[in-house]
């Protein structure tokens, strides 16, 4: 039996009825066997700022952090805003990458996105892999996510309706999975 994943969850839009998050608990039942995913708030995470940080990184900064390190690999789910990846994403990553001992380094991470429009949150998902290169962090290259009109892909309550949505999430989980169990050898 292959060993257990810890997969932390992040959700790149902070609305209650937010389809990315309705996308990452989708995810969380989609998993292969021995996957978890467990979701990470970033809601309480101030405005990055030196001075701030001069004075002591926030806690709920340290505590993504730690969630990051003892993570197997990290799960994004990121709506597009302006063509891009949403400031609390990046004001969240803005701050984890001035951590020391930086928790994304060599993490694997999966990337979906779901967005209202045609292309699914595309754009913003190669923003985000841009991201990922400084961080030296270790994305998935395939199969790409990408949720268009996700208006018409879940219901009212969240809950992801659409077949061949899910199981792209799920070769996506697959590969997340193959891909974290060769990087840990
Ligand atoms: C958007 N939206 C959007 N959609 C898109 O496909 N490309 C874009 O560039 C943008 N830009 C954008 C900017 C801002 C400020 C907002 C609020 C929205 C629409 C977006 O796809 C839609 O609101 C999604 O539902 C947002 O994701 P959540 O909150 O449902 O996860």
């Amino acid at each position: 039996m292959a060993t257990p994943l810890k997969v932390l969850g992040i959700s790149g839009s902070l609305r209650r009825g937010s389809y990315n998050t309705a996308a990452l608990h989708a995810a969380e039942a989609l998993a292969p066997e021995g996957m978890t995913i467990e979701q990470a708030l970033i809601a309480d995470i101030p405005f990055y700022n030196a001075d701030v940080q001069a004075q002591g990184f926030p806690q709920p900064v340290l505590a993504l952090g730690e969630k990051i390190r003892g993570s197997d690999a990290v799960l994004i789910a990121s709506p597009e805003y302006n063509y891009s990846i949403p400031g609390v994403l990046k004001n969240a990553i803005d701050w984890i990458s001035r951590l020391p001992d930086q928790p994304f380094i060599g993490k694997p991470i999966g990337m979906i996105g779901a967005s209202q429009s045609v292309l699914g949150a595309a754009r913003a998902q190669y923003h985000l892999r841009q991201c990922f290169v400084f961080l030296d962090a270790l994305p998935v290259n395939k199969p790409e996510v990408f949720i268009a009109l996700a208006q018409n892909k879940f219901d009212e309550t969240g809950k992801l309706t659409d077949e061949a949505t899910a199981g792209f999430i799920r070769k996506h989980l697959e590969a997340l999975a193959a891909w974290t169990r060769r990087l840990q050898g």
